[in-house]
């Protein structure tokens, strides 16, 4: 059993301090990473009082586009938002970080800015104030990223050394953790929460790498043995070779999403079977997300704050499940009972 040493009650909030990086994973897409994701977020900063850091690491912008929107060329290509406070004719703002500061921007030795969201104080030098911050995500520095691995060698799990435009497939890899590793951040934050892409390349094993927690979300309707093993087995065999960060990560298991109820009892079949094949890989019994309206209706809303599922009434039972499910979720990271 591993067990991680991160607490939620810190004597003093703005000491520097290693903070857990939780991560939404899964290969495929459609599953509801960037959905719990944000869920857990608003959960963590509005029900348990946390500051919470988004990360976008997903070229297709989902989250940064829930959160806060994103631009858009002429060619309708997606672009990573400006951030209002970096000004682009400033010196000083132009050597530390670029105008539409996103997470790539750690592979190219700048700062990066998160931007606030509409959960959260509007004062800046507010450290204590629940609140969830995004660091956007980018379309074409994901793309680029992408390429620079794709030409590196990769296979069954085992890195080369290659270096590829200067920069090492390890090194690649590595970063992310090392970012979400650096204590510095535990100043600001009590946890980081990244939305991680599709893809089966270094990007994701990067994603892997950096996280202390792993969620995995899974339609049951679409559960794939050969697929869901595979990735716990990556997921598992990552703590026999640290890259990055000293934390192990401690997978907290798969979790049934978007859950159609009374089709035939289909849904509840899988969810059985993913529970006996995976026993010590799964969410406990009941634990589960309804495919909802009132779940997926929050994310097309970016000119307006998003409704929370946590304003519905107490006893609405899409907002039960949601409380039990992120609150089981902040157990396994900061301790039952708590
Ligand atoms: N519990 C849910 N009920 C209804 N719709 C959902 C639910 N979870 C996710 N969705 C919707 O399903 C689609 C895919 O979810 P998303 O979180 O974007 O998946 P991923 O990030 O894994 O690609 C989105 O349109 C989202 O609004
Ligand atoms: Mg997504």
């Amino acid at each position: 059993m591993i067990k991680n040493v991160f607490t939620g009650q810190r004597e003093d909030k703005t000491a520097p301090c290693v903070i857990p990086s939780k991560v939404y994973l899964n290969n495929k897409g459609g599953v509801g990473k960037t959905t719990n994701s944000s869920l857990d977020a608003e959960y963590s900063a509005c029900i348990k009082g946390q500051r919470v850091l988004l990360i976008d690491w997903d070229g297709q912008m989902n989250l940064t586009g829930h959160w806060i929107g994103v631009d858009v060329d002429e060619k309708g290509n997606l672009m990573t938002p400006v951030h209002p406070d970096i000004d682009p004719n400033d010196e000083e703002d132009k050597a530390l970080y670029s105008h539409r500061s996103s997470i790539i921007d750690i592979f190219y030795g700048k700062e990066v800015l998160p931007h606030p969201t509409y959960i959260g104080p509007e004062d800046i030098d507010d450290l204590i104030s629940p609140r969830v911050d995004i660091i956007a995500g980018s379309r074409e520095g994901m793309y680029q990223l992408q390429h620079n691995f794709d030409t590196a060698v990769v296979s069954h799990g085992v890195t080369t050394e290659n270096t590829v435009k200067g920069y090492s497939t390890r090194k690649l890899i590595q970063r992310l953790a090392e970012f979400c590793a650096n204590p510095e951040l535990g100043r600001y934050y009590d946890q980081i929460i990244i939305d991680a892409g599709p893809s089966d390349t270094p990007l994701f094993r990067a994603a892997i790498q950096a996280a202390t927690h792993i969620v995995t979300p899974y339609k049951p309707e679409e559960y794939s043995f050969m697929g869901i093993t595979t990735l716990v087995n990556n997921i598992l065999s990552a703590n026999s070779n640290r890259m990055g960060r000293a934390e192990k990560v401690k997978f907290i298991g798969l979790l049934p999403c978007m859950v159609d109820r009374g089709r035939g009892g289909f849904h509840e079949d899988y969810i059985r079977d993913a529970m006996q094949d995976f026993s010590h890989y799964h969410f406990p019994e009941g634990y589960l997300l309804i495919n909802s309206k009132k779940i997926s209706s929050r994310q097309s809303k970016v000119e307006q704050k998003p409704d929370s599922v946590y304003k519905l009434r107490p006893s609405d039972p899409i907002r039960k499940d949601c409380e039990s499910v992120f609150n089981y979720v902040h157990g396994e990271v900061f301790g039952h009972g708590e």
